[in-house]
């Protein structure tokens, strides 16, 4: 049985986990990575830590194993990660050793984030990442987990969400194609959707 909830401190670990077990365009990036930190660093643990009350959590009888988090305002989160998060990180990798191309490439992110692109950000201030791990996927947790997040954000008032999903992910594509979501005519690297709420 898979209960969905909302999420508790406890669950960094797996919000950390999960990401990089999906992290390779869906794939398990693991063999990609020195440190196993790295992308949750900056895809999942963040919005755990800093905003807790919009990660929602998909937990089976062997742990959780699937999340949505997100934040209602990309600005203002970009703001926060500047004081609160970034800095410690920065530091820490600073005079990283032994990492791997990818590792140099999620440390580069760190030093200098490059966030969503601007024209996004006005129509669709709120964004989200979602990944579960392969035992839940195919059986609408993903739509369920979506669900909660997009009626909690209605109800705070949101105007709109935007995403990005690697361009080689093609399930993540069709999903969100398949879940409202419009793909926008944004460069860059990465396929970006938006929806209005
Ligand atoms: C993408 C993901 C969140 C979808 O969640 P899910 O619970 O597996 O999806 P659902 O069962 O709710 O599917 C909803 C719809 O999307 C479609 N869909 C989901 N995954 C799909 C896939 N891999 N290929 C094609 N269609 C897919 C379903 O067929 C379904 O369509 P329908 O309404 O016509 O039946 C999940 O598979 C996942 O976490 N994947 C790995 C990480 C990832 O890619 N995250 C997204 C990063 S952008």
């Amino acid at each position: 049985m898979v209960i969905l909830r909302a999420y508790r401190p406890d669950d960094l670990d797996a919000l950390y986990r999960i990401c990089l077990e999906t992290g390779d365009a869906g794939r398990d990036a693991t063999p990609l990575h020195n440190d196993p930190l790295l992308l949750g660093h900056i895809y999942s643990a963040p919005y755990g830590a800093l905003e807790p009350n919009n990660v929602f959590v998909a937990e089976d009888e062997d742990g959780v194993a699937g999340y949505v988090v997100g934040t209602h305002d990309s600005v203002r989160f970009s703001q926060k990660l500047e004081a609160e998060w970034w800095p410690q990180l920065r530091q820490h990798y600073a005079n990283a050793r032994g990492m791997t191309d990818m590792d140099r490439g999620r440390i580069a992110t760190i030093m200098q984030p490059h966030g969503s692109p601007a024209e996004l950000v006005e129509p669709y201030p709120a964004h989200i990442h979602m990944n579960l791990l392969p035992r839940l996927r195919g059986q609408r947790i993903g739509t369920k987990l979506l669900d909660m997040w997009i009626d909690q954000a209605r109800s705070a008032g949101v105007r709109g969400i935007h995403l990005g999903a690697s361009a080689t992910n093609e399930g993540g594509i069709a999903f969100w194609s398949r879940s409202g979501f419009n793909r926008l005519p944004v460069g860059g690297g990465a396929v970006w959707f938006g929806i209005t709420l």
